[in-house]
Order: structure tokens, then sequence, then C-alpha cells
């Protein structure tokens, strides 16, 4: 498969077409981004880690019945994903309070949300992903009911599927943010499953195994990625 030219560059990846018109070919970059983009910088080989850790989570979850976007790796920071239109709503899964819900809401940091919590999030960088509603996203043509009912399902599947498989790694998956796509007129799972979209706490020693060691400047950023990267690979 040729890549052809590039559609889109977003903050952690670049997208472009290729001679299949189903196929885009998706290169997973360095850069880093926090705070709707306010802090910048790098993580050296996070493209590497992302790429092989979604390519990885995607694989399980297409084998428990999940569909999405991946289709094969090839290289170390490269795929091919089915040519998906992204719905421009980011949904979040919380299984533990941290991060914006303790900012928003003022919540005890750290402590087990029952029943587990979804948000929506309007995906733009230039109004800060802000949280909306259903009615938000139908009023704004962003989605159908009947879409964001199967993005829900599936939301709370993935939860399931990858909570169960970060535990054998003995990782906590606190929360998460998934993205969607239309393809064939399906909705399917798309974007990325990594240490950058996935709050993943070590079971023994409690210690922060994902992008907030970049957002708060924790160090052992680039370090804790390849750890990430490792025990997924032991799968
Ligand atoms: P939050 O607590 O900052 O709202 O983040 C919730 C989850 O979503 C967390 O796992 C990190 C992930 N996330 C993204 O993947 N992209 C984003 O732009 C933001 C803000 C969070
Ligand atoms: N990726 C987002 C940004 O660049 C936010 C985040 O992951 O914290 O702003």
């Amino acid at each position: 498969m040729r890549k052809l030219e590039q559609l889109y560059e977003g903050k952690a990846k670049k997208v472009f077409r290729t001679d299949e018109e189903k196929i885009y070919f998706v290169e997973y970059k360095d850069d880093a981004t926090a705070f709707d983009g306010k802090k910048k910088g790098t993580i050296d080989d996070k493209g590497v880690v992302n790429n092989r850790v979604s390519a990885k989570m995607f694989n399980i979850l297409k084998e428990k019945g999940i569909e999405n976007h991946f289709v094969e790796l090839i290289d170390d920071r490269k795929m091919l994903v089915k040519a998906v239109e992204i719905v421009q709503v980011e949904v979040i899964i919380r299984n533990i309070a941290t991060g914006s819900m303790v900012r928003r809401y003022g919540v005890e940091d750290g402590i087990l949300l029952d029943p587990t919590v979804i948000e929506y999030s309007y995906k733009s960088d230039e109004y800060g992903d802000p949280l909306m509603n259903s009615y938000h996203i139908k009023a704004m043509n962003l989605a159908t009911d009947e879409e964001l009912a199967v993005m829900k399902e599936v939301a709370f599947k993935v939860n399931d599927i990858l909570k169960e498989t970060f535990a054998k790694l003995d990782l906590t998956l606190v929360d998460f943010k998934i993205e969607f796509g239309r393809y064939d007129g399906r909705i399917i799972l798309a974007d990325e499953i990594s240490p950058d979209t996935c709050r993943l706490w070590d079971k023994k020693t409690n210690e922060r195994m994902d992008k907030d060691r970049f957002r708060h400047d924790l160090g052992n950023v680039k370090a804790t990625y390849q750890e990430i990267l490792k025990r997924v690979e032991s799968l």
C-alpha cells in the first residue's frame, strides 16, 4: 500500500491517504501537549509506544468482539487504519475520580466511582474540549441518538476489557478517553488507546504510569512510557 498525501495533522498523529480509498495511514509523533495545547514538549519515542500499545489494545478488543479501525502495524510509528470519519465527540470513562473531575467538582482524588462515570466532550481545541451532554450532541448534529447509544454501550464494554487487560499488567485503569468514527454506515472505535489517553496507576506502588507524568512534571516520563510498552508487549 502506498502512502499518499497528508490529510490531517493533529497534536499527536498525522493521517495520510493511501492508494486504497478505505484505508488511511497513521503516523504517531513524539510531540506532547497538555491543557489544550498550552503546555508543549516532546517525549522521546512516545510515538513508538503509543503506536505499539494501541495496536495491541485494538487487537485485544477485536478478539473480544469490539470492532475498531485498526488494520495492521506497518512499523514502529505507523499503522494502517480503516478510513473513518471521526465523530467530533470525545467519550471519557472514569472508574476513579481524578484530573478534571476533581478540579471541576471538588470530589476526593482517588475515590472509586459508583457507578462508573461516562462523560462527553466536544472535540474542539478552539473551545477547549468542553463537557457536553446528549442534548448538545444531538442539537449540534454531532451524532444521532442511535449513534450515541452505540458509543455509550461500546465505551462501557471497552472499559471492562481494558480494566481486565491492564489488571494483568499490575495497572489500574483509572480513566480513559476514546473516539469513534463512521465506517460503512456503522460507528466503530477509532483513534488511539495509549498512555496519552488512559490514566494508569501501578497497582503495587500507586505511581502514575501515563501522561500525567508529563502534564504535572513528575519526571521519568520517557522511562514510564517504555515500561508501559514492555508490560503491554508481555501480554
Ligand atoms: P481529564 O481528567 O483531564 O478530563 O482526563 C480524563 C481522561 O481523558 C484521562 O485519561 C486523559 C484523557 N484525555 C485525553 O485523552 N485527551 C484530552 O485532551 C484530555 C483532556 C484527557
Ligand atoms: N491532549 C490535550 C491537549 O493537548 C490534553 C491532555 O491530554 O491533557 O491539550
